[in-house]
């Protein structure tokens, strides 16, 4: 097995059960060589299986609301502390929409949850950014990813207000890339993924809808959890050192097909 994350310190966020994208790119990442830090919300340690995985791999998870900039900048700490040095790549693996949740309609949406919304699922990936930029906690030359979904370029209307999260989260990635180009060569991208039955995923009304005919549609189907960790391992590792600020679709093809003769059969 090459060791592309060989001496590499990450801090992945979002690991909820085995299913999750982020404990299948926790457990490449640590095939890799990487020591890695696992984090995930308060609640997720209640009523997921983080500390199982952190068990596994034998590396500590420690819990931290990404929505609480006090929490993040503890976290960012307690990690530089336990791996002994600045970080060299952080997943930001973290969705979840209250009105999606509530089942309400696009027309009829609650804004202060769609606030929430934003929060948890778009302005965390700004704070995780803004504390590991405060702390001085990247290494030159790290990687900072966040997971996203095409419904933020093109209409999906089940998704609802997380096509409005994801464009938010995206666009973070430009602007953030910016500075953490310019200050210490950090590069920051966001990965577009496949529809991907997990917790998060199927809680989408319609799911099977999406994971179907994007799985026709795409010459090359689906991507899976498993393809988007080798994506992110590759994306962490040197071999992708000048790519920054781009929305980098991992979806079998799908978001530049326009019509697939193969679905009329
Ligand atoms: P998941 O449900 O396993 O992961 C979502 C994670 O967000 C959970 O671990 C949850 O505990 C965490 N989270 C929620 N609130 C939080 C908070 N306040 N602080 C810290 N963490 C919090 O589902 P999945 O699919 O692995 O989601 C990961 C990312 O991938 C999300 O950004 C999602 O939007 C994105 N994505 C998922 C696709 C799919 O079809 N499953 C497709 C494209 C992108």
């Amino acid at each position: 097995m090459n060791q592309l994350l060989q001496g590499k310190r990450g801090i992945i966020f979002g690991a909820l059960d085995d299913k999750s994208i982020a404990w299948k790119v926790a457990e490449k990442t640590v095939e890799h060589g990487a020591n890695i830090v696992l984090t995930n919300a308060p609640m997720a340690f209640r009523f997921g299986q983080i500390e199982e995985l952190a068990k596994q791999l034998d590396v500590p998870a420690i819990p931290a609301d990404a929505t609480s900039e006090e929490q993040l900048e503890e976290l960012v700490d307690k990690a530089m502390e336990h791996l002994g040095g600045p970080i060299d790549f952080v997943l930001h693996s973290i969705g979840m929409s209250l009105n999606v949740r509530k089942k309400r309609e696009y027309t009829d949406l609650r804004y202060d949850w769609m606030q929430k919304t934003f929060d948890i699922s778009a302005i965390s990936f700004h704070k995780v950014m803004q504390s590991l930029w405060k702390k001085d906690a990247m290494n030159d030359w790290g990687s900072i990813l966040a997971l996203t979904y095409i419904a933020a370029q093109r209409v999906f209307p089940s998704y609802s207000e997380m096509a409005e999260s994801k464009a938010l989260l995206e666009s973070f990635a430009r602007s953030f890339g910016y500075h953490f180009g310019d200050k210490k060569n950090v590069r920051v991208n966001t990965i577009s993924q496949s529809p991907t039955y997990t917790t998060a995923g199927s809680g989408v009304d319609g799911f099977d809808d999406f994971y179907n005919y994007a799985d026709e549609m795409s010459p090359l189907g689906n991507a899976t959890a498993d393809d988007c960790a080798n994506y992110c391992v590759l994306m962490f590792s040197d071999l992708s050192r000048m790519v920054t600020m781009q929305n980098l679709f991992h979806d079998g093809g799908y978001s530049f097909m326009g019509i697939n003769p193969q679905l009329k059969k």
